[in-house]
């Protein structure tokens, strides 16, 4: 099918380029000239594993092209919207301003029978407020809400584990559209959901709540871990075993970030208010806030690492990004600790593989490393902020000959404490004894 992408940040450029992997013949649009010739040029503007792969061969195909123009997306049959929908400055609600443009600018180029499909994360009752505005050029609007991950978003677009139609009443020909685009999720038997708009606005928005009350349960035991010497992981480990909590989303550390997450359950709580609905979802509140605490434990672990006194003093931090494998510090709780350290007078010497240069544009004064081994040398303490692949297999005797001094503060609890504590450090981490 022909397709339009309107949008082509992590959300977009990832949709995009799986498109053309499964044999559509799609545009992707952006007002960022140079974000188009990077992905143009068939290289990604982010680091997202297996995405530079799928833009080189779409470019190679023909069937991956990139503009900065609207008019380019006349003539598809399908539009995705994939703009991003920040928190608004001085208010918790999201921001609609990209998505309003988009789908304004877009308006004129529908042919009749088009589709517009949102794919943005939007407070409920937007897709209804759109819809009227496509209706009025003779096209239809879906909502088709995206679950992927940062760092599994290639996999997660193309074998998505589950799929959910946000159309207007009784809409067949939107479903049976989308399940043309979707054939090949489709025939391995991928669960599909048709639902109406405001069902699809919510189920993004509360699987995201889900996650991130998650994420604070486990962090608030680790608040309780702490009063008590408990330790947060093997509690974690052992409720996990019970298959209706699960394990996954029970990794207590330095908390939640992201550019989804902590805007999304604040965007929701908003939304919730305007509709006279805000104590259904004040516990989100206390999500939140608990959240929140952890990065200021972290500081404080690390105060404490270095004797109580941090100004002047010298610390490696590993990890900036909001999670591995991925070079986004959008609310990183590491860059946020960094950044705290910094401002209480530390020397912090950070290293991440992908996020230095994306941490350096929001927090120039830090001081960054080229390598790990740089940012140990002499380090008073040793912060792990993002618990990468290479972090973990950190060897502690050999980080030990680099640094001033044995202490570490596992702010991710990703490091075997028996170990390290073996090789003579002093060990610290979140919700651990
Ligand atoms: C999230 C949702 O998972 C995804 O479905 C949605 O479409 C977009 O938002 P993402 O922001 O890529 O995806 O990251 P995710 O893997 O959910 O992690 C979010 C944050 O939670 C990260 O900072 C991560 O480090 C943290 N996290 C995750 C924990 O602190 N503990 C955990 O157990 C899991």
């Amino acid at each position: 099918m022909k397709i339009s992408v309107i949008g082509c940040g992590y959300l977009g450029a990832v949709h995009a380029a799986c498109m053309a992997e499964l044999g559509h013949d799609v545009i992707g649009i952006d007002v960022d000239p140079g974000k188009v010739a990077t992905l143009a040029a068939g290289s990604a503007p982010f680091f997202e594993p297996g995405l530079p792969e799928l833009l080189a061969s779409g470019r190679d195909s023909g069937r991956l092209r990139f503009s900065t123009d609207m008019a380019e997306a006349a003539g598809a049959e399908v539009h995705f919207v994939a703009v991003g929908t920040p928190q608004q400055a001085g208010s918790e609600a999201a921001d609609l301003r990209f998505v309003d443009a988009a789908i304004d600018a877009l308006l004129p180029h529908l042919g009749a029978g088009a589709l517009v499909v949102g794919k943005s994360t939007v407070p409920v009752g937007t897709a209804a407020r759109l819809a009227e505005k496509v209706a009025a050029t003779g096209a239809t609007l879906a909502w088709n809400p995206e679950f992927l991950r940062e760092g599994f978003a290639v996999q997660d677009t193309l074998h998505p584990d589950r799929l959910v139609y946000g159309v207007a009443d009784g809409d067949e020909r939107a479903a049976a559209q989308l399940d043309a685009i979707y054939a090949s999720a489709l025939a391995d038997e991928t669960p599909r959901l048709v639902a109406d708009f405001a069902t699809a606005e919510l189920v993004k928005v509360s699987a995201n709540a889900f996650l991130a009350t998650k994420i604070s349960f486990i962090n608030a035991m680790a608040e309780v871990a702490e009063a008590t010497g408990a330790d947060v992981t093997v509690l974690a480990d052992a409720i996990g075993h019970d298959a209706r909590i699960g394990r996954r989303f029970l990794n207590s550390g330095i908390g939640f970030g992201g550019g989804c997450l902590p805007k999304d359950i604040r965007a929701f709580m908003a939304r919730a208010e305007e509709l006279g609905v805000g104590h259904s979802v004040g516990f989100l509140k206390e999500v939140d806030a608990i959240n929140l605490r952890r990065r200021d434990r972290v500081v404080e672990l690390a105060v404490e690492a270095l004797g109580g006194d941090a100004a002047g003093r010298r610390v490696a931090v590993l990890g900036l990004a909001f999670k591995p494998d991925s070079d986004d510090v959008r609310d990183s709780p590491a860059l946020d600790v960094a950044a705290r350290l910094r401002a209480l007078g530390v020397e912090v010497r950070a290293f991440d593989p992908e996020a230095i240069e994306t941490a350096r544009r929001i927090h120039p004064e830090l001081g960054y490393a080229a390598s790990a081994e740089e940012a140990l040398e002499g380090a008073e303490a040793v912060l792990v902020l993002t618990e990468w692949k290479a972090f973990r297999a950190l060897d502690p005797e050999t980080v030990g000959s680099a640094v001033a001094q044995r202490a570490v503060v596992d702010g991710r609890n990703c490091l075997d404490p028996a170990v390290w504590r073996e090789a003579g450090w002093t060990y610290r981490a979140p919700g651990r004894p």
